[in-house]
């Protein structure tokens, strides 16, 4: 039974939340006991980062997205790189070919991401003036958001705005926006995205704001600031996107992710887990023991959210390890594979899926 049709199928029906974590991951949700039908109807919707050319010819990586997925959001096809090979060009056939797949299959598609300072074409780097720069991001924005309007639902308007060690005088990442146009490209693009489609959810997304370090404290104090700054300023926003890229061999701040989300809570916005992985290049060479240290991060991550407020989504940046960005930066000393994902190279579900489904399928 595919797990979407499991979902909708047991809405009429108390479900016995599975006590599989409790000889896994000491602390999970509370097993053995029932969820009700009325807290089904709120599971928190489970996605994945998708490459699009993969769903169109491996079997096996599609029958995995529709089996897990609920929603879907492109790993490419809706970043600068991909859509504008040219200032005068929009090419869109990965995320036309990416919402036509979730349509048909009754799913969500999450658009990442309309103002980034990664995956730029070349061309951008000429973008000379302020003038220049708001005519390029707004025509940008009214062009794609324009095209998938009732479409795409929710979009990380925002990708990774905070700088990686930000300080009170300078706590925004460099990118050609924050150069043309200081830290007012942020509110020029969510207010162009809201002007374009005011149904759509508009997010804020960032990373490493999880653990118990000067830099994740400092970033979630700037992403904060940044908050409170556009809500007082009533720039439309409405939730905030906590990637969750997570490093496996440190500890889940579990009281400082908890009061970033009360806090976030407090200024009426949304939480969303964007890009869930654990980062393995530094865990032990054992896959058994990795993928236990994997899902025990996992579920520290998601009962620091959870325990405060329930995610609307829960997205992880791929769905197997056959497939995942993690090697590109995080190679293992050993050579080892990486295990950052839900199922393993052969979509075999691992300890890190147990941990999602307990979350994702009964309010946590
Ligand atoms: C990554 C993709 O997974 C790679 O395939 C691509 O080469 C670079 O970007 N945070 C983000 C994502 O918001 O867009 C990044 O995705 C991973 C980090």
């Amino acid at each position: 039974m595919r797990r979407r049709e499991f979902v909708v199928g047991a809405l009429g029906a108390g479900l016995a939340a599975s006590n599989v974590l409790d000889s896994v991951i000491p602390g999970a949700p509370a097993a053995g006991g029932t969820a009700s039908a009325s807290q089904l109807r709120t599971a928190i919707p489970f996605g994945a980062a998708v490459r699009v050319d993969y769903l169109a010819d491996q079997f096996d990586y599609k029958t995995a997205i529709l089996e897990h997925c609920q929603m879907v959001v492109g790993e490419g096809g809706l970043k600068w790189i991909d859509l504008r090979p040219t200032r005068d060009d929009f090419v869109f056939d990965q995320p036309d070919r990416l919402i036509a797949f979730a349509d048909a299959n009754g799913m969500k598609m999450r658009g990442h991401t309309l103002a980034w300072y990664g995956a730029m074409p070349d061309w951008t780097q000429q973008i000379a003036s302020e003038a220049e720069a708001e005519g390029e991001l707004v025509r940008h924005i009214e062009t794609v958001v324009g095209r998938y309007k009732g479409r795409i639902p929710s979009w990380d308007v925002i990708n990774e705005a905070i700088a990686d060690h930000p300080t009170a005088d300078s706590p925004y990442r460099d990118s050609i926006w924050q150069q043309r146009l200081g830290k007012r490209f942020v509110e020029l693009s969510l207010r162009t995205a809201a002007a374009v489609d005011p149904d759509m959810q508009l997010v804020i997304n960032d990373y490493a704001i999880e653990n118990p370090t000067d830099q994740c404290r400092a970033k979630r104090e700037a992403l904060l600031n940044m908050l409170r700054d556009l809500k007082d300023r009533d720039v439309p926003l409405h939730a905030v996107g906590i990637q969750g890229h997570l490093l496996g061999d440190q500890e889940i701040d579990k009281e400082g992710l908890s009061h970033f989300v009360e806090a976030v809570a407090a200024l009426d916005l949304e939480v969303l887990v964007t890009e869930l992985d654990v980062i393995d290049n530094k865990l032990p060479a054992s896959t058994y023991d990795r993928d236990q240290i994997a899902a025990a991060t996992a579920n520290d991550f998601l009962r620091a959210i959870c325990d405060v407020k329930r995610p609307g989504a829960i997205l992880t940046w791929g769905i197997t390890d056959r497939y995942t960005w993690v090697p590109m930066w995080f190679t293992r000393d050993d050579g080892k594979p990486n295990r950052p994902l839900p199922l393993d190279v052969n979509y075999r579900p691992k300890a890190l899926m147990q941990v999602i489904e307990e979350y994702t399928r009964v309010p946590a």
